[in-house]
């Protein structure tokens, strides 16, 4: 049963939100079958960007990343379901949209690997790490979906 409660942070990024591609991606999702649990639209602050991007502090480009993420809103998801950390970042494609495949969210719809739209935790561990850091234990809802038996 856990194992059908894994969970994953997600977040569309400012220029996936700028671009008008929230449903898109909310819709795929979706019709795989994973479960939304949480959800909310903010202005990220700096601190909480630089504390989720910790891992990156030392890399060249951790400041151009703080100030693209910090940039406009950003919508934060966390989805639901059996293997959905491996699952999302498959979903997602690779970290350059260049060597993203068609089919996969950076694949479809951007180019550049300091505008790649979308954010998918990396580890069921940095998953839970990632939720606690940007949601509330309230904020996230426990609920059975009606497809559950239909996808299980
Ligand atoms: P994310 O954490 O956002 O899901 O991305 P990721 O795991 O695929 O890649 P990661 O290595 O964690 O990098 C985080 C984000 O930093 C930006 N980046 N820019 N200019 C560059 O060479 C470069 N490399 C990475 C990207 O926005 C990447 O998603
Ligand atoms: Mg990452």
């Amino acid at each position: 049963m856990a194992e059908l409660q894994e969970r994953t942070f997600i977040a569309i990024k400012p220029d996936g939100v700028q671009r008008g591609i929230i449903g898109e991606i909310i819709k795929r999702f979706e019709t795989k079958g994973f479960k939304l649990v949480g959800m909310k639209m903010l202005q990220a602050s700096e601190d909480l960007l630089m504390q989720h991007y910790i891992d990156l502090k030392d890399r060249p480009f951790f400041p151009s990343l703080v100030n693209y993420m910090s940039s406009g809103p950003v919508v934060a998801m966390v989805w639901e379901g059996k293997g959905v950390v491996k699952t999302g970042r498959v979903m997602l494609g690779e970290t350059n949209p260049a060597d993203s495949k068609p089919g996969t969210i950076r694949g479809d719809f951007c180019i550049d690997v300091s505008k790649n739209i979308i954010h998918g935790s990396d580890s069921v561990d940095s998953a839970k790490t990632e939720i606690s850091l940007w949601f509330k234990s309230e904020e996230l809802v426990n609920y059975t979906s009606c497809a559950f038996s239909w996808l299980y």
